[in-house]
């Protein structure tokens, strides 16, 4: 439970309450419009979801609302606690007033104590840097069907229930397996996102009956459908979900496909990707967060035939030595290390830890930033950290 807080102008940042709910749900269809009302009705009504909404009110008039979703990443074989925040908004008449910051920093609060080792999120451009935010891990890019797909007449396609969700999470479980880095839907997020009404989950069955892939759609209901989160375990199946998803966008078919590299034949249907966006992610506290990965690590650092050594890495405002042996990997935190290098060591700025541990790994950080300085240790840090494959569903579809 975070305490309230009150803020210069007398408004107060706190947790929501079920009688919030009308009041949040109305600023969010105002602001986001009625299918993200939907939503927000639907994280509000379930238990343990709602503890992660919090509102600023003045004047008894609720003006500005965040949620923070409780996630689980993947990274190897460790999981990590995260949070992601969600449906951010202001009334239009308070914008620029800090609620917005007040509400993140709330949301971070929250997320610490529940032990989250990082936050990841989709949000509007630029906007979450300030809030300690870096872009470090890209997308699956959307691309066009290139042509019309037949679809194969031994698959069929029909719109998912609530009755399916073990095929859907089975069938996303697997498709996880292909990337280093995974976060799965949470139980709530499957309970909501097949109820709500922006998008589809429609699943593919073989001759046999047997459950063969899976996508979300979003139909914008004008001859444009946007297929997510696709997976199948043969090409017959994806072809059936492309072939549907045009039958749906009817006769101009634009169908833009997230391409998701593992997916059984989808490569051949689809045609110049788009421009790649990426996901925000922060790590408020590196030491935990290494401390959190260090059972992943240990074993890469076994795997590479490393029993015992070393590790320095300053972010320059602190630092943090890593030391393992054949049984474990210890993490020490330091102060400011401005010359990581001479000490023999590496230099990591914050902004490009997320892209270093989730995203393209130590070659890309290398190129990206110049002040990520990989000194002597850059074999064992290339190794460590290398380009990692990742895979994130989301609440909302990256559009
Ligand atoms: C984006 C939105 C949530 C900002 O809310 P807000 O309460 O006005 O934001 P704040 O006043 O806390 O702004 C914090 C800072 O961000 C700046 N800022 C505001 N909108 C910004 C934007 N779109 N991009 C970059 N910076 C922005 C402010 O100037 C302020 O800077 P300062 O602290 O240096 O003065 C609000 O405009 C909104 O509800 N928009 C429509 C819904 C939406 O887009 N939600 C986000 C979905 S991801």
């Amino acid at each position: 439970m975070i305490s309230p807080v009150t803020l210069a102008d007398g408004a107060i940042v706190r947790g929501a309450r079920a009688d919030d709910l009308p009041a949040a749900r109305e600023l969010e269809a105002a602001r986001e419009g009625e299918d993200d009302a939907v939503d927000l009705e639907l994280v509000g009504h379930t238990p343990g979801a709602c503890g992660g909404m919090a509102v600023i009110e003045r004047d008894g008039e609720i003006l500005s609302i965040a949620t923070l979703l409780a996630e689980r990443v993947r990274f190897g074989g460790t999981t990590l606690s995260a949070g992601q925040v969600e449906m951010v908004a202001t009334a239009s008449s308070a914008e620029g007033r800090g609620y917005a910051r007040a509400l993140m920093n709330w949301c971070h609060e929250l997320s610490t104590s529940r032990g989250d080792a990082l936050q990841v999120m989709i949000g509007i451009p630029n906007f979450y840097r300030q809030f300690g935010y870096h872009y470090s891990i890209p997308m699956h890019p959307w691309t066009q069907a290139k042509q019309a797909v037949a679809p194969p007449t031994d698959v069929t396609v029909r719109r998912a229930t609530i009755d399916d969700l073990d095929d859907l999470g089975r069938l996303q479980d697997a498709a996880q397996s292909h990337y280093d880095v995974a976060m799965p839907h949470s139980a709530d997020c499957w309970g909501w996102i097949l109820q709500h009404p922006s998008s589809v989950q429609h699943l593919a069955s073989d001759s046999a009956g047997a459950s063969a892939g899976v996508a979300r759609m979003f139909d914008d209901g004008d001859g444009s459908v946007d297929v997510g989160e696709l997976t199948a375990s043969t090409p017959a199946a994806t072809a059936a979900l492309i072939a549907h998803a045009q039958a749906l966008a009817g006769a101009d078919r634009t169908v833009r496909v997230s391409h998701r590299p593992h997916v059984p034949g989808l490569a051949d249907l689809l045609g110049t990707p788009e421009r790649r966006e990426w996901y925000y992610a922060r790590i408020p506290d590196p030491a935990a967060l290494f401390d959190a990965l260090a059972p992943e690590l240990l074993r890469r650092l076994h795997e590479m035939g490393r029993e015992a050594g070393e590790l320095l890495i300053s972010f320059y405002r602190s630092h943090v030595r890593l030391a393992w042996n054949s049984d474990r990997l210890e993490v020490t935190k330091g102060g400011p290390l401005q010359a990581p290098v001479s000490a023999g060591g590496s230099g990591v700025p914050l902004d490009a830890l997320p892209a270093l541990l989730f995203g393209g790994g130590a070659a890309a950080i290398d190129q990206r930033f110049p002040d990520a300085l990989l000194g002597r240790q850059e074999d064992l840090m290339r190794q460590l950290f290398p380009p990692q494959r990742a895979d994130l569903l989301t609440f909302y579809l990256p559009s």
